[in-house]
């Protein structure tokens, strides 16, 4: 069983996850060592800081060992073609790469952005799921080209403590904001479909030419059908402000990168004002108490400014805290969820149907 999406696993496991990650947030040495003498493999292909020492001190606070690969970096580069003689500069194929670490340790995780050049491949994560399959562990999501599964579920968990186990029906409201490179969508996917999924009412503030996933958006409404949320889209970040009781800004890039890559610059550049303010924080809920969320890195003056990251009115660095709690219950929920596989010879699968740059 890997994880590399929350869509397939079932809505109890989904809220035990939630409550797990708050009791973990409420106690630092709950499920200490409880899986001594396990092991983890965290393979990087891109930065991070709070992915990284997360997962690090998670395995360690559990009793496992930790292992961080940054390939190419120390290790030797790795290869994905198929069927391709190896003549270039990678001495290692992936399919070799993650056999043998999957022989050493009892969980591999990965970070695996999108490539930027070919959108069906990272809409449909396919790299991810080529290494998920040549694996002979548990793969866990550290951010995707579509997903970020570990951010949603602190999200989620720090959204739930917020609203004391009340998140549903509050404004949510997605904020696309400007960023000087087109980065992937793997935060915002995951955030809107953890927003619909809680029951929020979610609005996706964004400029024409930055529409998130259709298969995502078209996901998000059906579970906001199914949980008693909404979903619907703008192309005002002041009219989207309203009311709100969140809001999560976030840069993306727009389709037309695939295509006409220039084009998606001048389109951003366009929007340069996406930027979240004082004067529109002060739009929200309650005459300005709405609350900031951002899954960091973020760069103040461009994204958000100072004055609202600095001020009363944020959850940033609590979401970046829960990472931390999350990630115990995810490692822990994922060992045992494969002992009781193995234990019963079958398979579990929590997504059966495996998932499908952010600075
Ligand atoms: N939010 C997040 O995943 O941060 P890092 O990129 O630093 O890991």
């Amino acid at each position: 069983m890997h994880l590399l999406d929350w869509h397939d696993v079932a809505e109890s496991d989904w809220t035990s996850l939630i409550e797990q990650s708050l009791l973990n947030g409420a106690d630092r040495r709950r499920l200490e060592n409880t899986h001594l003498g396990k092991s983890v493999g965290l393979v990087f292909f891109n930065d991070s800081l709070r992915t990284r020492v997360s997962m690090e001190l998670a395995a360690a606070s559990l009793g496992a060992t930790s292992v961080t690969v940054t390939p190419g970096s120390g290790t030797w580069g790795f290869a994905w073609e198929k069927g391709v003689p190896m003549l270039g500069a990678e001495a290692e194929h992936i399919q070799e790469a993650v056999g043998v670490l999957s022989r050493y340790v009892d969980l591999l995780g990965v970070r695996l952005f999108a490539s930027g050049t070919d959108l069906v491949k990272d809409m449909q994560d396919n790299m991810l799921k080529q290494f998920a399959a040549a694996s002979a562990v548990p793969v866990l999501n550290l951010e995707s080209a579509s997903r970020h599964p570990c951010q949603a579920l602190a999200d989620a968990a720090v959204l739930t403590r917020h609203f004391s186990g009340q998140p549903k029906g509050k404004k949510f409201v997605l904020s696309w904001a400007y960023h000087p490179k087109p980065l992937p969508m793997a935060v915002p996917h995951s955030t809107l479909l953890m927003a619909a999924r809680l029951g929020m009412n979610v609005t996706v503030a964004r400029p024409d030419g930055f529409e998130l996933d259709p298969e995502v958006m078209k996901q998000a409404r059906q579970s906001a059908a199914a949980s008693g949320g909404s979903v619907e889209e703008m192309n005002r970040q002041d009219s989207a402000m309203e009311g709100a009781h969140i809001v999560y800004a976030k840069a993306w890039g727009g389709k037309a990168r695939y295509e006409d890559p220039a084009i998606e610059v001048r389109d951003r550049q366009a929007h340069s004002d996406w930027r979240v303010t004082r004067h529109l924080m002060a739009l929200t809920n309650g005459g300005g108490q709405g609350k900031f969320m951002h899954c960091l890195p973020v760069r103040r003056g461009v994204v958000v400014d100072d004055d609202v990251l600095d001020g009363a009115h944020t959850l940033h660095l609590e979401q970046a805290e829960y990472r931390l709690h999350a990630q115990k219950a995810i490692l822990s929920w994922l060992w045992e969820r494969n002992k009781k596989s193995s234990d019963s010879g079958g398979t579990v699968s929590a997504s059966s149907n495996p998932a499908a740059n952010h600075p």
